[in-house]
């Protein structure tokens, strides 16, 4: 990737809204069909069909439909632990008294469930090509924290982060990567030479579709995808 630091950017002249829903002419019609055919509920012929369209534009085997992206974040936090730490007791976190390695700058959902599983979160720095993490940083958290073992990486504003550094550091220490990739589906990044989908590097990649994200649905579902084996 190339980077261009420039220093002449103009304010917009408009304001640019955060979140101004589009409405395409068919959302009524499915969630009349998902009310008539009794399917308004956590599954249905509906969210199939979401799970295996979402699946194969990101390119992973499986996508699972949540509630929402702070549920996919929580689900993927807590099977990684389960996997690098094992179950843990029902009173205790699956991330007690762990570190893990997570972006500086993102949305605290990305961040909550270490703390909800018990866990540490170690900030590490964000650089300024993609405001995302900082390879360099993480290198160094690694030196400084040999023994972690999760690092949860969000790519902030539809920008995807240095991956490519990002996931030879992780590979390097044997850690496993919790893709938040909330706000930058359908952004790709030049991997070995390949185009890929942001949501398709991780371990564990969890993407939203609340209404200040990339794409939006009426019900706000949220997917959490795993690259190579089912999230549950
Ligand atoms: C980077 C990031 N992660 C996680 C989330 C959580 O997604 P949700 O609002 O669907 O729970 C968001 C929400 O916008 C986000 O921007």
């Amino acid at each position: 990737m190339a980077f261009h630091h420039t220093s002449d950017i103009q304010a917009f002249s408009k304001r640019i809204w955060l979140s101004s829903p589009t409405m395409h002419g068919d959302e009524v019609k499915y969630m009349m069909e998902a009310y008539d055919t009794n399917w308004m509920s956590t599954v249905g012929k509906n969210l199939d069909e979401i799970e295996k369209q979402i699946a194969q534009l990101v390119g992973v085997k499986y996508a699972v439909a949540l509630s929402a992206g702070t549920a996919a974040l929580h689900l993927a936090i807590k099977l990684a632990g389960e996997k690098v730490y094992g179950q843990a007791r029902p009173d205790e976190g699956t991330l007690r008294l762990r570190k893990v390695l997570c972006s500086d700058l993102t949305f605290d959902a990305s961040i909550n469930p270490v703390a909800y599983e018990d866990g540490e979160a170690v900030f590490i720095d964000t650089e300024y090509d993609t405001w995302n993490m900082d390879p360099a940083a993480l290198e160094k958290a690694f030196a400084l924290y040999p023994e972690a073992k999760i690092v949860v990486l969000a790519h902030l504003y539809g920008t995807p982060g240095k991956i490519e550094e990002l996931k030879e550091i992780c590979d390097r220490h044997g850690a496993l990567i919790v893709e938040d990739a909330a706000e930058s589906l359908g952004a790709k990044y030049l991997y070995h030479g390949e185009w890929k989908e942001t949501g398709s590097f991780g371990d564990y990649n969890c993407i939203s579709f609340n209404g200040n994200n990339v794409f939006e649905t009426e019900m706000r579902k949220f997917d959490c995808k795993e690259s190579t084996k089912m999230v549950a």
